[in-house]
């Protein structure tokens, strides 16, 4: 099963500083079958980038959209307008719930925008410390699960991929041991398989995202379950990105050598 490794830059880099990362990134970053390496840059450097980026190296995602495909809707920038410039989205990212207070029914819109527009959304989901504390990991999950995926039809779940970013790793530089990402990336590919079946249970890439470095990358990957990383300050430093990308290849590897 293919590898991810989404780079999630946030507001960092101007359009000029986007572009200079993205000319080191060409030149570290690795080109490796069955890796999916993927940047995800602010909106405005979307543009240039797509236009200087090696596609086979590494796609674009967005960081965020709205749900309306066009309208009054000062400030937003549609799904629909980022269409030929970005492959993938990131939607219900912990930062846009909890500083910009996204809630469940404007990610599910987000997620099925994406969809409508032929972007690949990356649903991400994850509890706070306090829930975590209070043994609400699987219920929270599960929630966000069925809510974000509410409309998705079965036929379009293929095109959807899950990260799960625990609120108090992201940042923070704690990550959960390797057996908790595991026993929760479980609990997500359970939700879904209760919602599409068995098949999508196993198939639908979740990913791992929280203070993620080139230390710990390895370990979580081979965590049982987990398709790849999303990657916050680290995917701005470029040899970790690349190491990281590299790495996948080999776990990737390692797993079809059996
Ligand atoms: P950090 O890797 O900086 O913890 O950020 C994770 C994240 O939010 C990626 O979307």
């Amino acid at each position: 099963m293919k590898k991810f490794i989404i780079g999630n830059w946030k507001m960092n880099l101007n359009v000029h500083e986007a572009s200079l990362f993205a000319t080191k990134l060409a030149q570290d970053v690795p080109i490796k079958r069955g890796v999916e390496t993927v940047i995800c840059p602010s909106s405005l450097a979307l543009s240039p980038l797509s236009l200087q980026i090696n596609h086979r190296q590494m796609k674009l995602g967005a960081q965020n959209c709205y749900w309306r495909d066009e309208g009054a809707f000062t400030g937003e920038i549609a799904a629909a307008q980022l269409r030929g410039l970005a492959q993938y989205v990131l939607v219900g990212h912990s930062e846009r719930r909890h500083i910009f207070d996204e809630d469940d029914r404007e990610i599910r819109f987000k997620v099925q925008a994406a969809l409508r527009n032929g972007l690949t959304p990356v649903l991400c989901v994850g509890e706070t410390e306090t829930e975590r504390g209070e043994g609400d990991t699987a219920h929270v999950l599960g929630d966000q699960i069925v809510s974000g995926l509410l409309n998705v039809g079965s036929d379009q779940i293929d095109d959807v991929l899950i990260a799960y970013e625990p609120v108090w790793a992201i940042g923070s530089g704690r990550t959960p041991e390797p057996n908790e990402i595991e026993e929760a990336v479980k609990m997500i590919r359970s939700q879904i398989g209760h919602m599409f079946g068995r098949n999508a249970a196993t198939s639908v890439p979740v990913l791992y995202g929280g203070s993620v470095n080139l230390a710990n990358a390895e370990s979580i990957l081979r965590a049982k379950g987990v398709s790849g990383l999303l990657i916050g300050g680290a995917s701005l430093i470029a040899p970790e990105f690349a190491g990281m990308v590299q790495i996948a290849a080999d776990v990737l590897k390692e797993e079809k050598d059996g």
